[in-house]
């Protein structure tokens, strides 16, 4: 069983404001990733759904132009607070995933969106910490329109970096990004102990089939999508 990567060190200390998500092992799975990709001066960035910014300043830092969205307007001023103690220039809109940066185009697209499945709608108040993570019942309600939105938004040679749950179920994420005429393929995964989100619904994500009846550790996955 592979293990989560550890922190970057370039994210220690960052700000969240309450009820923003501080980075954890899907984060951190995700900058693995990002790590690889060739980003430098002039790449065009886009952090969908940034939070604390933290994906969105590892880019900066290796000289990219980052444009970031958030719903919640506490991600946003804690990104742009981070980004302004890191002596970074992030460009950090609050709004509804591409929405904020529609027409334009990226090289490279990096998400880790909401994806736990959860009974019932997900909360939409901005000041819910639930925004972070709830995803409706099959974990794919934020997920589905990230596959859509990076087709829109992506460059000619773009490419799509997105983390989600094994729950979610990873062939489903490639089909949906098949339709929005992009090839996936699982770049990396891990495996995580269950958080407290997880774990406070676990009777529930049992009873649905979403995860084994014993286990104690979900997937997490990385996809890298470009155009076919
Ligand atoms: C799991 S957190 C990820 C934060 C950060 N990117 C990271 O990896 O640590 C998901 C973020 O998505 C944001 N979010 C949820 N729905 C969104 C939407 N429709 N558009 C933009 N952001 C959204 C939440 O506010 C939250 O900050």
């Amino acid at each position: 069983m592979t293990t989560a990567p550890p922190r970057p060190p370039a994210l220690s200390g960052l700000v969240t404001l309450p009820g923003v998500y501080a980075p954890q092992a899907d984060t951190h799975l995700l900058a693995r990733v990002l790590a690889a990709e060739p980003v430098g001066p002039g790449t065009r960035v886009l952090d969908l759904c940034t939070g604390s910014g933290a994906l969105a300043l590892l880019a900066a830092l290796r000289g990219a132009h980052v444009s970031a969205t958030d719903l919640s307007w506490r991600a946003v001023l804690s990104t742009r607070l981070n980004a302004a103690r890191a002596r970074q220039r992030v460009r950090v809109l609050r709004g509804d995933l591409s929405g904020p940066v529609r027409g334009q185009r990226f090289d490279l697209v990096v998400s880790n969106p909401p994806y736990v499945p959860a009974p019932g709608a997900p909360r939409r108040r901005d000041h819910s910490a639930a925004l972070a993570w709830d995803a409706g019942p099959g974990g794919r309600r934020t997920l589905d329109r990230v596959c859509a939105h990076a087709g829109q938004v992506l460059s000619a040679h773009g490419v799509l970096l997105l983390v989600h749950s094994g729950m979610c179920r990873t062939e489903e994420t490639l089909r949906r990004l098949a339709e929005a005429g992009l090839r996936g393929e699982v770049a990396d995964r891990c495996h995580v102990p269950f958080g407290p989100v997880t774990r406070a619904r676990l009777g529930w994500l049992r009873a649905e089939g979403l995860l084994e009846p014993d286990g104690e550790h979900e997937e997490l996955v990385v996809i890298r999508a470009a155009r076919e």
